[in-house]
């Protein structure tokens, strides 16, 4: 199966694609197809193009872009469209020492389905910071997929399973994306505030 990242040049893209590599067939998307195919050389296994063709090219497609970018993906929507989309975008900015979520009225997720009607979307690894996935084994960590439907968040969360100790958790319909979206500047002012170092979610369950 072909899993396309758009804007796996990036920090976030570029790490995923590498974890990503062990299981599929990786295609990183840049808007620059040469920065792509210099990124895929670090990826093994992985070929590079730009955006049109990583996403026409595969069964699943990615967005590693920043929220700010999410208008200009919306040529993409034949592409994708009846293809499962992954949004990763979470809108935020630095206030001060802080960081604060800075979407508008909708979610990133929301926004970016706008953009491409037509697709399956679903947000996965929100959450997650960049050094989970450089590690060779990734500590426990739950993975938040809104989804609007059982399939969509299924065929999500069967992504997510194929990174060991990733556990997908169901966090209901992409309307309540901006829930998901806004831990991320939380977990970055815990980690920085309370010197933690990259922190990722886990929730823990009462047995018995
Ligand atoms: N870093 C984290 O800790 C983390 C964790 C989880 C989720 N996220 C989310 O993942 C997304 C990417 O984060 P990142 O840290 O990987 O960002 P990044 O390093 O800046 O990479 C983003 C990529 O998006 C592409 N892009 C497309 N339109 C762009 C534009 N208008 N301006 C700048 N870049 C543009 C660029 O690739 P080309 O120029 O090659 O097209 C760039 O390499 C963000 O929405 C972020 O909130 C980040």
């Amino acid at each position: 199966m072909k899993v396309a990242i758009i804007g796996g040049t990036g920090t976030m893209g570029r790490e995923l694609a590498r974890k990503l590599s062990k299981n599929y067939e990786v295609v990183i998307g840049s808007r620059d197809s040469a920065r792509a195919k210099a990124t895929a050389m670090e990826v093994a296994g992985a070929i590079g193009t730009d955006y049109h063709g990583a996403a026409e090219a595969s069964d699943v497609v990615i967005f590693a872009i920043p929220y700010e970018a999410i208008r200009s993906v919306a040529p993409l929507a034949p592409d994708v469209s009846g293809k499962l989309v992954i949004s990763m975008i979470n809108p935020m900015r630095m206030e001060g020492e802080l960081f604060v979520y800075d979407g508008g009225a909708a979610s990133a997720a929301e926004e970016l389905a706008h953009a491409l009607p037509g697709s399956k979307v679903a947000t996965a690894f929100n959450n997650v910071p960049p050094r989970f996935f450089e590690m060779e084994t990734v500590p426990p960590v739950d993975v938040l997929v809104a989804a609007d439907s059982k399939e969509t968040f299924e065929e999500a969360a069967k992504l997510v399973r194929s990174i060991r100790e990733m556990r997908p958790m169901h966090a209901g319909p992409l309307s309540h994306a901006k829930v998901v979206e806004s831990i991320t500047p939380l977990v970055l002012n815990l980690s920085r505030l309370n010197g933690t170092g990259a922190l990722a979610t886990r929730f823990v369950t009462r047995k018995g």
